[in-house]
């Protein structure tokens, strides 16, 4: 889960790191009073989306006065910013900037471990400076069990070539923000700029934080964090049923059980699709092993509610999951949703209770489904019927 500004901000005060003080508000008349709130003196107004470049799409701007945040924040809330639409603005205290720096700590899965990044020259332009200049952004790899302590953060400040005096100010802020990523299970926390202010103190002044999902048990407090208006209504419903699903692009709905061959079949489908005027695979969905009925009806309500899907493909291998359940989930959401299921099925399943399966379905008989010997034959069958 990718956190807001704001939300990443309040993680950092939680850790200590030094941070401005910030709030929130969703309209001009709050943007106003929050600004009175910190003091009625010059505010930075920034849109809170779950994109980068903000700053130079407009979403970031600096107000001089309380009137001055208001006008700000009629701009900015509304904008798009990269198909992200504002719904939000923080409204932080103005920092008296000196100097913008970088830092982030993420998971380096290629070299199985963490990384640390940091360079004299934050801001807006940190991608082409990794790509134009690669040896100004130091690059030091961060052994999980001992984390950044501060022999570690002393070497990755020294490696991006700070001088002295600013080594010794980072260090302590570079600890608490590995405390951020390792305390809140992160897999990525990014700080640009952190500045450096004219009085000489650290800030993080912008914060990117996304959270590992497969630690949320251990972080009951993050479902709070959770902004439901962002997240696909689909992927939201699928989540509540405890269902592995992901919503793509295209119209072909899919069923399989186990990731492997549900990834296949997304792949077969894209192929075939081609021949058939470019359709593609609506969404991932694997019901796992031992799914029994009622997780396939569950599986195929969230796959029929999308507008976008015009064929389901159900591709299930038997094995833990006996091929008769899924055929009973089948007939049984084809029942529950009766007049409202218009989409032709194409099912191909084989292996365990194969026999048992088919025979379910050719009783039902229901003019939807189409029952295939294989899965480049359903894959084609379902293709052409998203096609039509
Ligand atoms: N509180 C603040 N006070 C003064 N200047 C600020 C403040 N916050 C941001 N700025 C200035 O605005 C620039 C852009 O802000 P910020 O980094 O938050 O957005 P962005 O980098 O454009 O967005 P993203 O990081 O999502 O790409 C900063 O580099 C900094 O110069
Ligand atoms: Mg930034």
């Amino acid at each position: 889960m990718d956190l807001f500004e704001y939300q990443a901000r309040d993680l950092f005060e939680k850790h200590g790191v030094p941070v401005l003080r910030g709030k929130v508000a969703t309209t001009p008349a709050e943007a106003k009073s929050a600004a009175e709130e910190l003091g009625g003196g010059v505010v930075v107004v920034k849109a809170q989306v779950k994109i980068g470049g903000r700053g130079k799409a407009g979403g970031v701007k600096v107000a001089k006065s309380p009137e001055e945040a208001e006008a700000r924040a009629t701009d900015i809330l509304g904008m798009d910013i990269k198909g992200h639409t504002t719904h939000k603005v923080m409204i932080a205290e103005g920092a008296d900037i000196a100097e913008e720096y970088y830092f982030s700590v993420l998971l380096d899965r290629a070299n199985r471990t963490y990384l640390a990044m940091c360079s004299k020259e934050g801001g807006m332009e940190i991608e082409q400076l990794a790509v134009e200049r690669p040896e100004a952004l130091a690059r030091v790899a961060v052994d999980p069990i001992d984390g950044i302590d501060e022999a570690k953060a002393r070497e990755i400040a020294e490696t991006a070539g700070f001088d002295a005096d600013t080594v010794a100010k980072l260090i302590p802020v570079l600890q608490s923000l590995w405390i951020v990523f390792v305390g809140e299970d992160a897999t990525l926390v990014e700080v640009n700029p952190l500045v450096k202010t004219g009085a000489g103190d650290i800030v993080a002044l912008d914060g990117k934080v996304s959270l590992d999902d497969n630690a949320a048990f251990r972080h009951p407090d993050h479902e709070e964090l959770r902004d439901i208006s962002a997240e696909n209504p689909l992927e939201l419903k699928a989540k509540k049923l405890d269902l592995n699903y992901v919503k793509l692009d295209g119209q072909v709905g899919i069923i399989g059980n186990g990731a492997g061959l549900v990834m296949s079949t997304l792949d077969v489908v894209a192929s075939a699709g081609e021949k058939h005027g470019g359709v593609k695979p609506a969404n991932f969905l694997d019901i796992g092993g031992g799914a029994n009925a009622e997780v396939m009806a569950n599986g195929l309500d969230v796959i029929l509610g999308d507008e976008q899907v015009r064929s389901v493909f159900v591709n299930v291998f038997g094995g833990i999951t006996a091929c008769d359940e899924v055929a009973k989930g089948i007939v049984k959401a084809l029942e529950i949703l009766g007049d409202a299921a218009t989409k032709p099925l194409v099912v191909r399943l084989d292996g365990n209770a194969v026999d048992e399966g088919r025979k379910i379905l050719a009783d039902a008989n229901n003019p939807l489904v189409t029952l295939v010997d294989t899965m480049d034959g359903g894959a084609d069958k379902a293709a052409e019927l998203a096609a039509k």
